[in-house]
This record gives C-alpha cells, sequence and structure tokens, in this order.
C-alpha cells in the first residue's frame, strides 16, 4: 500500500464501522473520516434554521455556505465542526439521526460532501466510513470493505451504544428506526449504500472489535 492511502469501509448502520475505522486510523496512523457526520452536521444546521428538509434546492444552497470539518481533540480522536463549533454530541441524537435522510438524498448536496470528502484525503491517509466511499467517492481506494452483522446485532449494539451515551430508549421504536434508515440508504437515488465490485465483505456478526480489526487487517499490506 501506498505512503498515501485511502481505505474505505461502508454498510449498514451499527454494522461497527466508526469503531473498526478509529482502530485501524491508530494501527496505520491515518486519519478516521466519519462522512456520516458530515450529512449530519448539515441536517442539525437545517433542522435549527427550521429549513424545509424536503426542499433539496434549499439543502444544497445551504451546504454551499457552510463549512463542515474535523478537528483534533486531545484524546486525538477528531470531532466534527459546524461553522467552527463543536458538534460532535449534538448530531448524535435521534431528531438527527431520523432526518439525515433528507440531505442524503439530495444529489446537489451530495456532490458538494463529494467534493469536501476527497479534498480531506487528498491531504493525508484516511480511513473513511460511510455508505458511498467505496463506490462513488474513492473508486481507487487502495482497499476497500464493506461491513455487516445480522440486523439483531447490529440493534443490540446500537443500544449499547446508546446506553454507554446515557441515553435511555425504546427498544421497538430503536428497530423500526433502523431499519427504516437502512432502506432509506438502500433505495436513494444517489450514492445508495452498496457494496463495490471489488470491496472484502467482513461479516462481524459475533465477532469481538478485535477480531473484526484483525480480520481487516489480515487483508492490508502496508509498504515499508
Ligand atoms: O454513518 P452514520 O450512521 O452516522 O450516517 C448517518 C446517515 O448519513 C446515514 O444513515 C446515511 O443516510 C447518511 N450517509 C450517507 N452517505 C455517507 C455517510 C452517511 O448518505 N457516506
Amino acid at each position: 500500500m501506498a505512503k498515501h492511502f485511502v481505505i474505505t469501509l461502508d454498510g449498514p448502520a451499527g454494522a461497527g464501522k466508526s469503531t473498526v475505522a478509529k482502530c485501524l486510523a491508530r494501527r496505520l496512523d491515518a486519519s478516521y473520516l466519519d462522512t456520516g457526520a458530515m450529512y449530519r452536521a448539515l441536517t442539525l444546521k437545517a433542522l435549527r434554521l427550521k429549513i424545509n428538509l424536503e426542499d433539496e434546492k434549499a439543502l444544497t444552497e445551504l451546504a454551499k455556505k457552510t463549512v463542515i470539518d474535523f478537528k483534533e481533540i486531545p484524546d486525538k480522536s477528531l470531532h466534527v465542526t459546524l461553522d467552527g463549533e463543536d458538534v460532535e454530541k449534538a448530531i448524535r441524537s435521534a431528531e438527527v439521526t431520523n432526518n439525515t435522510f433528507y440531505a442524503a438524498r439530495a444529489a446537489g448536496v451530495r456532490e458538494i460532501m463529494v467534493g469536501w470528502q476527497r479534498a480531506i484525503a487528498k491531504r493525508r491517509s484516511v480511513i473513511t466510513d460511510g455508505r458511498d466511499q467505496g463506490t462513488v467517492v474513492f473508486p481507487q481506494a487502495d482497499y476497500k470493505f464493506y461491513l455487516d452483522a445480522d440486523f439483531d446485532e447490529r440493534v443490540r449494539r446500537r443500544l449499547k451504544d446508546l446506553g454507554d451515551a446515557g441515553k435511555n430508549v425504546d427498544v421497538d421504536q430503536l428497530k423500526k428506526d433502523m431499519y427504516d434508515r437502512d432502506q432509506k440508504d438502500f433505495a436513494r437515488k444517489v450514492g445508495p449504500l452498496k457494496k463495490a465490485d471489488d470491496a472484502i465483505v467482513i461479516d462481524s456478526t459475533g465477532l469481538k472489535l478485535e477480531e473484526t480489526v484483525e480480520k481487516v487487517m489480515k487483508y492490508i499490506k502496508v509498504k515499508s
């Protein structure tokens, strides 16, 4: 693998992409690019400004006037910033999560996000996670992975994450929301959730985080 590299991790919600990506970034001395956080941040701004989320043009215009970036915090992890404000926590609310599909289905918004993501990857090596990273954004990536897990296991992981964050959630509601979100991600016309033809599929059902990371690492050959 070249000194400057891109590794993509796509897959449905709760498949463990972000946790695996963070581990890989540490092990390979690269940056973790959380592309979902970018769509979430734009959604947060639209909700705050009470912009009609059905209006794709308005969302695209909003994206043009918005600066979404990442800043490193002392523990070395990256937090997403919205016009300079650290919104890492605010973008994880159920309201933002359940409304992000509006920005994600807007072709104009996606074009802008794709440009930003490519610009970030020009500056540094990245482990990027999302839905369209291997198919649309980085078709020439050094390695492409498609991370999956059984639906029930994905729900259990999400429940644990939310519990760890001190959030109380109704299991049935969470199941319904995750199912709906996956369906929308698979079905949208632009940048849908799709396995790239040349992506390596990793099924993390029943695997611990370290086991999943090891499975991925087996494929990666670093040139010295
Ligand atoms: O990855 P995360 O669950 O934070 O993503 C939130 C939402 O953002 C996804 O459900 C999807 O609709 C959208 N997204 C996307 N393209 C990406 C990353 C996320 O459309 N590359």
